[in-house]
């Protein structure tokens, strides 16, 4: 959460630091404030989203003229979200200011004993009271900023991505991470630096980059090179490895569409023809997910697979353990990884992890995969952003490679995350003969008409808007499936709740009976994921009995359905295919059916309340 953005060049910082702090307002938007060096050290501050803080720059008309600056967009952790709560936090006497992205976990004990020695606080943040931590430091022990810095974060336990600015150091910006994620960009002579806390503000002006690692402090001058120390020594200092950012500013653009989310579902016929790409050979015959290939043997003989992640992923991965148990035999459980890392679990060293996450930052599921790999276990990583940290801790594993996904709530990174689980199992059923090889290669022809057939649900958008007017005003929704289409059901009820506020419920269709069938009456939409599979039949009576209660049944049927259309309110058709593929078709409408309830009830489908794309505290 919070997103971080610094510059020291040669040009005006401030248009670099607005324009970065809009492409990560989705890691939070609750408060936005930055830091410009010039004659003083000016700081600007204000509630609510990044262009309230251009508004008011602009209205009080503030010095901006600065080449040297930070700004930060808040997701409030400790204290409420208001401008005296929102970053830049001086220290006390004012020399130098943070920004901070992650928790200090023991900022109560550090800031009552500030607070003896006289510090005076002004917000609830626990970055003030890492500010004035760094400033005791530096007095009490006679160091110089960067020396007091690093030595105060030896003291803190929590998770951090900081940048500071000094008075003193006009020409100098400092910056550590433990945990949180933080990227350095820099040009030729490295005349200009760019710090994010991922590349998106970064690509138009470099895609040279290096990826900060935890507990590492980078001293950047600007017109020299970059100094990286260890935290814990000051002599260490760290060879930076430069990576070259893969994606493109246009990646990052709506492309005519009204919101990224819409962008992103309606990309979703490419991004997952990229998932499949060099995977996915049919002239061989062959699957290879390159990522994972030194771990397939390892993978063919497991005796089990841990899949862990949260949200969206979490749902991913439910689908993956249908998938794996079903056409490996492999057995396969499916964890949050905040329960996970805190029931103290089994683990032994013959388990194989798979972390499912988009964002590739999500402090559960990298403190899981920590756990995990202290245990002995083998990580396997499925995530979407190049370079984050989990792909990043992990033994091996597989990019999605959907591109940047910018709208909060998770779309076509989770169609990319069902693919590559559609890869992986189908990969080991065919080495594990679990499947005969007729089945494997028919199976395989079929996935590779399914991006096809993605973009023939996506023709149906404007029947589902039609859909979505009708509902719009509706306090409660049922989603239900079974087998494949269980997941898809929580996932369904996950995206409206996250983007509509409407309460939304997922349930496998044969529990409805042991407790939701009591919220059923006449104003209550039940939609069934009830395509062609071998529990049709029973699909079919779960149904019956909505309709006994007078529930309005809103069906996701096969194009070829015959009983369920006639027995539903309203249905929605897709493609014929394998139950296996199911999952990435009946995903899409309700997708679209979620973001038009959203959007016809004026909510903000990109950045809806209390939410953040990048959870990167637990
Ligand atoms: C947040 C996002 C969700 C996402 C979840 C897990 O809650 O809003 O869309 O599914 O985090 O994130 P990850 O990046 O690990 O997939």
């Amino acid at each position: 959460m919070c997103g971080i953005v610094a510059y020291i060049g040669d040009k005006q910082a401030y248009p670099i630091i607005i324009k970065g702090l809009h492409r990560l307002e989705y890691r939070g938007y609750d408060s936005a404030g930055i830091a410009l060096l010039s004659e003083k050290l000016n700081v600007y501050k204000t509630k609510g989203r990044v262009s309230n803080l251009e508004d008011y720059i602009k209205k009080e008309n503030k010095d901006v003229f600065s080449n040297i600056g930070m700004g930060h967009t808040r997701w409030a952790t400790h204290g409420e979200p208001s401008s005296t709560n929102a970053h830049p936090h001086f220290s006390q006497n004012q020399e130098f200011a943070i920004i901070h992205n992650g928790i200090i976990e023991n900022y109560s004990t550090l800031k009552e004993s500030l607070i003896d020695k006289g510090y005076v606080f002004k917000s609830d943040t626990d970055t003030e009271v890492l500010a004035f931590f760094i400033e005791e430091v530096m007095k009490s022990k006679n160091l110089n900023i960067e020396d007091a810095f690093r030595v105060a974060l030896k003291n803190i336990v929590g998770a951090y991505a900081i940048v500071l600015i000094s008075k003193n150091k006009p020409d100098t910006l400092y910056a550590a991470r433990k945990a949180s994620p933080l990227v350095i960009g820099f040009d030729k002579g490295y005349k200009n630096y760019y710090i994010a806390s991922d590349a998106t503000p970064i690509v138009e002006h470099t895609k040279k980059v290096i990826y900060l690692k935890d507990e590492e402090i980078a001293i950047i001058k600007k017109g020299e090179e970059l100094k990286i120390i260890d935290i814990n020594n000051k002599n260490s200092f760290v060879k930076p490895i430069i990576k070259e950012l893969e994606f493109t500013l246009e990646a990052l653009a709506k492309g005519g569409f009204e919101h990224f989310m819409l962008k992103e579902i309606f990309e979703q016929p490419h991004s997952v023809r990229d998932c499949m790409r060099g995977r996915l050979n049919l002239d061989k015959g062959v699957i290879a997910l390159g990522g994972i290939s030194n771990y397939e043997e390892k993978l063919l003989n497991a005796k089990r697979l841990i899949i862990i992640a949260c949200g969206t992923s979490w749902h991913a991965g439910l689908i993956g353990e249908y998938l794996i148990e079903n056409l490996v035999r492999i057995p396969v459980e499916v964890e949050y990884a905040s329960e996970f890392r805190y029931r103290n679990p089994i683990i032994n060293e013959d388990d194989i992890i798979i972390a499912i996450s988009q964002s590739g930052e999500t402090a559960d599921t990298l403190a899981a995969i920590e756990l995990a790999k202290s245990k002995g276990a083998t990580i396997i990583g499925i995530c979407n952003v190049v370079g984050s940290s989990i792909p990043r801790t992990t033994h091996a594993g597989s990019y999605t490679h959907a591109g940047p996904e910018i709208g909060v709530a998770s779309t076509k990174a989770f169609t990319a995350q069902v693919t590559i689980l559609t890869l992986l199992a189908l990969q080991l059923a065919y080495k594990k003969n679990t499947i005969t090889k007729t089945k494997f290669f028919e199976l395989i022809n079929e996935f590779d008409t399914i991006p096809d057939k993605i973009q023939e649900v996506l023709n149906f958008n404007d029947k589902i808007e039609e859909l979505a007017e009708k509902f719009k005003d509706v306090s409660n929704a049922l989603y239900l499936g079974r087998g494949y289409n269980y997941p898809i059901a929580l996932e369904g009820a996950l995206k409206l709740k996250e983007i509509s506020y409407i309460h939304a419920e997922g349930y496998p269709a044969a529990e409805m009976k042991h407790g939701p069938i009591a919220l059923i009456d006449d104003k209550m939409p039940v939609i069934v994921i009830a395509t062609h599979n071998g529990i049709y039949e029973k699909i079919k009576s779960n149904i019956r009995e909505v309709k006994a209660r007078k529930g309005i049944v809103i069906a996701i049927v096969s194009e070829n359905d015959k009983d369920i259309k006639k027995m539903a309110d309203y249905s929605i058709e897709i493609p014929p295919c394998n139950e296996i593929f199911v999952p990435l078709l009946a995903t899409i409408p309700l997708q679209l059916f979620a973001y038009y309830i959203a959007v016809k009830r004026g909510c903000d489908v990109d950045k809806p309340r209390n939410l953040a794309k990048s959870v990167t505290v637990e």
